[in-house]
């Protein structure tokens, strides 16, 4: 099959924090996957995957609200609601908040809107649950600019620390050569060019 996984990266997507409420404690989880898919009525599509908590609250409760992040979001913010689990977890904790109707939490974290839903229809679709719902109420908090996924991965996810090798890189191909010292007749293992093509990392 012809399939370039890098084409799937073209896709764009959103960045939102997904409220619900298990009878005990607020909750809250990243996605990227909220798409409005009708109008007359508006209906909204969010998927989420089954192994997270919210999954099962949203399944049980039937309600969520879609908290619209923008690219003022700090790294905290993905950490708190995106790399840690609601099951053992207390995401609110620290965190100010109000509510809206349907009495679930709107965080405030830099958010520009949020819409409450309703689930009308629900797909099991594997690895993913799908919910289809209606909007029972929404509100522009903002003006900011949303914040999309490729925005997230260039501007907001840290950078792996490119760890300072010390040693010679080869002009020609980039090879680089790890010691305090280049033999004379040392020669590029990649390109065959000699030690005078080599310099030392600044
Ligand atoms: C940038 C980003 C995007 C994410 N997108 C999704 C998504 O679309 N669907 C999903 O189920 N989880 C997504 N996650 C993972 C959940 O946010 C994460 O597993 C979370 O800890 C689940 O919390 P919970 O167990 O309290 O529900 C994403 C995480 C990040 C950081």
């Amino acid at each position: 099959m012809n399939i370039d996984p890098t084409a799937l990266f073209k896709l764009g997507y959103g960045l939102y924090v997904i409220t619900s409420n298990d009878g005990i404690k607020d909750n809250g989880l990243i996605v990227n996957t909220v798409s409005q898919v009708t109008v007359n009525p508006d209906r909204i599509s969010v998927a989420i995957n089954k192994s997270n908590y919210s999954h099962d609250v949203i399944l049980k409760s039937g309600i969520m609200n879609v908290n619209c992040l923008t690219i003022d979001t700090p790294f905290s913010v993905f950490e708190r609601f995106g790399f840690q689990s609601g099951r053992d977890t207390d995401k609110f904790d620290g965190l100010a908040f109000s509510r809206s109707e349907n009495g679930l939490a709107i965080p405030e974290i830099s958010n520009n809107s949020f819409i409450s839903l309703k689930t009308d229809e629900y797909y099991d679709l594997g690895s993913h649950g799908m919910f289809i719902c209606s909007i029972t109420e929404s509100k522009t908090l903002s003006d900011k600019e949303s914040l999309t996924y490729a925005y997230y991965h260039s501007n907001i996810k840290p950078k792996p620390e490119q760890k300072k090798k010390k040693g010679f890189v080869c002009r020609i191909c980039g090879y680089v050569y790890e010691g305090d010292e280049l033999p004379d007749d040392f020669i590029c293992p990649w390109c065959k060019h000699g030690a005078s093509d080599f310099e030392p990392i600044e």
